[in-house]
């Protein structure tokens, strides 16, 4: 187990992220420290980076489980219209589904709306906080990234049976900064690319494997059954259900393995 290598990380020249890189040992949240100094003016493509958190967190507020220095965690600091919002999200997990599949070797899947999955398995979720000022417009969003890379799953009773690891999956250590690397090279390509108008949601929708399948969504416990036909430009699963079309915005979405 070795530290991130954070002049490595410097030394490669990106279009927006990691204009800066602030990297701390131990925090309490990436995503709190993010957006502290990015209303404190930090400029967009800022990366706070740790070795630990002690207030990890994901969707729904569930903890972040992760062992100190053995994994990625960290968050980006974007300044995009408002609009582009929801493609940050997509971008974000493309990237972290991209690499996962390069470096292990094996397929890594997205399942709606920001986890990456390996056989079934979480191997990295993402989490998107923004902050709009009182006039209404969006002043800044954090993306917040965390990746099981060396992470022993059995070390964690809590995720031993629903998390992985690119580790795990490979058969073997990874270095942690080729893989930071990797990702934070490729957000940076997709983060410039929705900025100049492409829609990454088809891209995004064809390598969500909850989608064709039947589903159950539960938002903030209301229920809806149905099949998942596909996702819409704003990131939304539209849901063919008995009574017709629902569009579903956020919520937990589950594989049904029988018809309801
Ligand atoms: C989820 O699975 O619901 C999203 C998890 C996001 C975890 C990352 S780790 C880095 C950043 N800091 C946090 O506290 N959370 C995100």
């Amino acid at each position: 187990m070795s530290d991130l290598k954070i002049d490595v990380l410097r030394g490669h020249s990106r279009r927006v992220l990691g204009s800066e890189i602030d990297y701390v040992r131990t925090v309490d949240s990436t995503m709190d420290r993010a957006r502290l100094l990015a209303e404190q003016g930090a400029p967009e493509g800022l990366i706070v980076l740790a070795e630990r958190q002690t207030k990890g967190r994901g969707r729904f507020d569930r903890k972040w489980v992760s062992s100190m220095g053995r994994d990625l965690l960290f968050s980006v600091v974007v300044r995009p219209e408002a609009e582009f919002l929801a493609m940050c999200n997509m971008a974000a997990t493309i990237a972290v589904q991209d690499v996962a599949t390069a470096v292990t070797g094996k397929t890594a899947t997205i399942k709606w709306p920001n986890d990456v999955m390996m056989f079934g398995r979480k191997v990295s979720g993402i989490l998107m906080e923004s902050v709009t000022s009182k006039s209404g417009r969006l002043d800044f969003a954090v993306i917040g990234v965390g990746i099981n890379v060396n992470l022993r799953s059995t070390a964690h009773p809590e995720i031993r049976n629903i998390a992985t690891s690119l580790a795990e999956q490979r058969g073997a250590e990874l270095d942690r900064t080729e893989v930071l690397d990797q990702v934070l090279s490729r957000l940076d390509e997709l983060y410039a690319s929705l900025l100049s108008g492409v829609d990454l949601s088809k891209c995004w929708a064809d390598r969500i494997d909850t989608i064709g399948r039947e589903v159950e969504v539960n938002q903030g416990g209301e229920m809806v059954y149905g099949k998942a036909l596909g996702v819409d430009r704003d990131g939304s699963l539209i849901v063919e259900t008995e009574k017709g079309t629902n569009i579903v915005v956020a919520g937990e979405v589950t594989v049904r393995t029988t018809k309801k």
